[in-house]
């Protein structure tokens, strides 16, 4: 895989807790709410596992978004669909200590890169809070469209929130 992307293991877990740990104040308004034990080894061991066995189901790709050895972020590719939609869903995001260097951006290319080239998907899905301005420049600068405004869409920071729907179709 190029640029900051690896696939997660089992052994990402204790960094993946560490990570949350420090990042919770920082990610709280853009993710859906967590319980005291999200930040734990065992329960990003579990998550990790469960993910593991969706990728193997064909139905998700946990990437970890790496700089020199050290996991700074996470990037799922989730939702995946065959058939005639042959789309998936992405979410992502980057240490706030590490934010404004490109990071987010490579990665949502890297996985773009991976998911029309090796999973041949015809398209990826994203969906972001009205107010998150650096989340709509990471996808515009991927190149993302926006397509769509979606009422009450994810249950983020404890409520139904409005998000701003963008998709970028793999080149013919
Ligand atoms: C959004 C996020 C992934 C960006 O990560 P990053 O590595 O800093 O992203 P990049 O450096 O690739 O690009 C950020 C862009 O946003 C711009 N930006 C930053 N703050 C901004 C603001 N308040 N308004 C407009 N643009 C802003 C930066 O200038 C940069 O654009 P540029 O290259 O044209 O200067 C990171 O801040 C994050 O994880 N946020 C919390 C979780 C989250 O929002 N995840 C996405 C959910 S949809």
């Amino acid at each position: 895989m190029d640029g900051p992307l690896r696939l997660l293991t089992l052994d990402d877990a204790p960094a993946m807790a560490d990570l949350y740990a420090r990042e919770a104040e920082f990610l709280a308004p853009w993710d859906p709410a967590r319980d005291a034990e999200w930040a734990t080894t065992a329960v990003q061991r579990t998550t990790i596992a469960r993910q593991l066995s969706e990728l193997r189901a064909g139905r998700s790709v946990p990437f970890g978004i790496v700089v020199d050895g050290e996991l700074v972020g996470r990037l799922n590719l989730s939702g995946i669909m065959l058939g005639p939609a042959r789309t998936a869903n992405l979410g992502y995001f980057v240490a706030q200590s590490h934010n404004g260097r490109g990071l987010a951006t490579a990665a949502v290319r890297a996985a773009a890169e991976h998911a029309f080239r090796e999973l041949r998907l015809h398209r990826l899905q994203a969906a972001t809070l009205p107010e998150n301005a650096p989340s709509q420049r990471v996808l515009a600068k991927a190149g993302f469209e926006r397509i769509g405004f979606a009422p009450s869409y994810l249950h983020i920071n404890g409520a139904w929130r409005d998000h701003v729907l963008f998709q970028l179709v793999a080149p013919e």
